[in-house]
């Protein structure tokens, strides 16, 4: 089934703070190679069928880029974000603002949550990751409104600070995860919904292996996670190495530059 992303591409990528443990504006970054490497995820998502549309780049935020952080989109409804750091407060309505003028109904959240960076949607629950930035109180309120159940997960270690750094869907029904940035009673609620999981390693964790997007067949992942990349294959995924290095000086990886729009308006 064929997918459909919202990007922005990274006209005005920079790191100029430092609000997660991967960031340090002393080393900086470079925009053209960050342009470049995004232009290839682009590519790679619309050699696999998958349909990206875009947003428009503001001057003066820098990781404006991570899209999926824009919002949640269940069923044609858009669950907008909020931001813990105010460098990243104007995303929030510059994205809600992209899905309403395109008709779609969408609620302003009233409390603080990232969108798909902590919430990762299956077939029959959304996972959320409370910890860092997502208030855990924004889980219940994203359930109201898409009419979903809504499964909270904890995040215990800075470098995995939103939950798609941790964890991703394979399908509708299995992920990929990382326990060491979970709880202890995370980790067993993982165990007990996912007993097939595939278990990333530190080393995967640490490359931002887990940041992948997965259409059920065909895995979007960092290049660098090559442990985890031979784990999909011995399970039959399709392996698509993307190289984002750049972006991982910001925190980010494959699934942070992609916000995925789900059913129709
Ligand atoms: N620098 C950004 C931040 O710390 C990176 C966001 C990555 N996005 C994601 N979905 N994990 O907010």
């Amino acid at each position: 089934m064929p997918k459909h992303f919202l990007m922005c591409r990274p006209d005005y990528f920079a790191v100029e703070y430092a609000i997660n443990p991967w960031m340090n504006p002393e080393a900086g970054a470079d925009r053209e190679v960050a342009i470049r490497q995004w232009e290839g995820l682009k590519s790679a998502y619309e050699e696999l069928g998958h349909e990206v549309s875009l947003i428009d780049p503001i001057d003066g935020l820098p990781d404006m880029v991570f899209a999926a952080n824009g919002a949640l989109v269940v069923g044609g409804r858009v669950y907008g974000a909020r931001f813990t750091f105010p460098e990243r407060g104007a995303e929030g309505p510059a994205y809600l603002r992209w899905f309403t003028e395109r008709g779609y109904p969408a609620l302003e959240p009233t409390h603080v949550n990232e969108g798909e960076g902590d919430f990762l949607t299956l077939d029959e629950v959304i996972l959320a990751g409370t910890g860092f930035r997502t208030d855990v109180v924004a889980h219940q309120e994203a359930q109201e409104y898409l009419g979903r159940p809504v499964v909270s997960l904890k995040l215990v270690d800075p470098r995995f600070y939103h939950l798609d750094t941790a964890l991703f869907p394979l399908d509708g029904r299995n992920v990929a995860y990382y326990p060491g940035a979970f709880s202890k009673g995370s980790q067993e609620v993982l165990r007990v919904m996912f007993p097939d999981a595939v278990i990333a390693t530190a080393e995967d964790a640490e490359v931002l292996g887990l940041n992948a997007v997965s259409d059920g067949r065909n895995v979007v992942i960092n290049a660098e996670a090559t442990g985890l990349q031979l784990e999909l294959k011995r399970r039959g995924y399709e392996v698509i190495p993307v190289d984002l290095s750049e972006l991982r000086k910001a925190g980010g990886g494959p699934k942070c530059c992609t916000l995925e729009i789900r059913g129709e308006k």
